[in-house]
């Protein structure tokens, strides 16, 4: 076993080279990485490339380095004809985004197109070597050239990219919205303070609260960086530049901060209904608090925010056993 992944690590480094040397040939996707603010630094670091727009040559030029089917197959890099007469590029007319592990092995790639087409992102299956939430695209540079004072989570390559483009070298994609706890985990060793930075959208709004949730259990106090409605950090930062996104980070929420910041987007306070779904939420959230001097802080908060007692919030947040005196 030991055998096999070795090859696909292997095969999977030569793969990438080509794609990179394919890239730097391809004025049009260059072009791509330009118009999207990507610096050549920061293309090298990254290792990005280019598949070409064929159906068979990163098979072929396997095959020509000598690699057997058998090995090539198991990179899910290719594909096996329906008819059994050979094999095709999964990936095909799009930048490539190598992932690659802590210990600088590259374990898999995203493909995006280069237009609107679908599907944007195509991302290598599982394999011997790859599990994608075992992993955390970017952590590779982390690990080198952060202090591991901070670390960001983002969903996805170009907003790490964008990031170490402006000299944020503490970025790293959760490769979508499906955060796990073994990327909980990875987070922990690699900063102290951590931020989570999705979309600015309802993908991202829940699961910043899942991945709130999942830092939480791992003893983490994280926050969340607020973009406006609709954007990425990429977009942010494209948009209004590193200093701005720099306030937001100063500007993050805690965990109760951004529980009452979506639950106001959510619900229509004057409404008693809503007001009373708010406050329940709220309590719900303020039960996960381990300092009740911190639970005793927002209960004041969302007493004023709401005009609900303290009393009455404080027995929804400690349960039966609560008494006042
Ligand atoms: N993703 C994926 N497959 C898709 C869409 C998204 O694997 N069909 C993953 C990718 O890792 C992507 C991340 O989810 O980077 C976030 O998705 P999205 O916000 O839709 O893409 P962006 O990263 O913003 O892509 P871009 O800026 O290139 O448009
Ligand atoms: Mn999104
Ligand atoms: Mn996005
Ligand atoms: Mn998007
Ligand atoms: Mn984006």
């Amino acid at each position: 076993l030991e055998k096999e992944k070795e090859k696909i690590y292997e095969i999977n480094k030569e793969a990438a080279r080509f794609y990179y040397y394919n890239l730097m040939k391809n004025k049009k996707a260059l072009m791509y990485l330009k118009n999207r603010n990507i610096n050549k630094r920061v293309l090298n670091q990254f290792g990005l490339g280019y598949a070409q727009d064929s159906w068979n040559s990163i098979y072929e030029y396997l095959k020509s380095k000598g690699y057997k089917d058998l090995d090539i197959e198991k990179t899910e890099l290719v594909g096996k004809k329906k008819d059994n007469t050979g094999y095709y590029d999964k990936f095909r007319n799009r930048i490539m985004f190598p992932i690659i592990d802590i210990r600088d092995r590259v374990i898999g790639f995203g493909g995006r197109v280069l237009d609107n087409s679908m599907p944007k992102y195509l991302n290598s299956k599982d394999t011997l070597v790859f599990t994608k939430g075992n992993n955390l695209y970017g952590l590779n540079l982390v690990k080198k050239l952060s202090n591991r004072e901070k670390i960001i989570l983002v969903e996805g390559y170009m907003d790490v990219i964008s990031l170490f483009n402006h000299g944020i070298n503490y970025a790293v994609a959760s490769l979508g919205t499906a955060f796990t706890r073994n990327q909980g985990r990875l987070i922990k060793r690699y900063g102290k303070e951590v931020y989570i930075c999705y979309d600015s959208d309802n993908a991202g709004i829940n699961a910043t609260i899942k991945a709130l949730n999942i830092l939480m259990e791992e003893g983490i106090d994280p926050k969340v960086i607020v973009l406006p409605s609709g954007q990425d950090p990429d977009d942010f930062i494209n948009k209004n530049g590193i200093e701005e996104f720099e306030k937001l980070m100063d500007k993050a929420l805690n965990f109760i901060e951004y529980q009452i910041y979506v639950n106001k987007l959510k619900f229509n306070l004057v409404n008693p209904e809503e007001k009373i779904i708010f406050t329940k939420e709220i309590s719900k959230a303020l039960k996960k608090l381990k300092s009740p001097i911190e639970k005793d802080v927002y209960i004041d908060k969302i007493s004023l925010a709401t005009g609900i007692s303290k009393e009455a919030i404080k027995s929804e947040v400690f349960g039966k056993n609560y008494k006042s005196n």
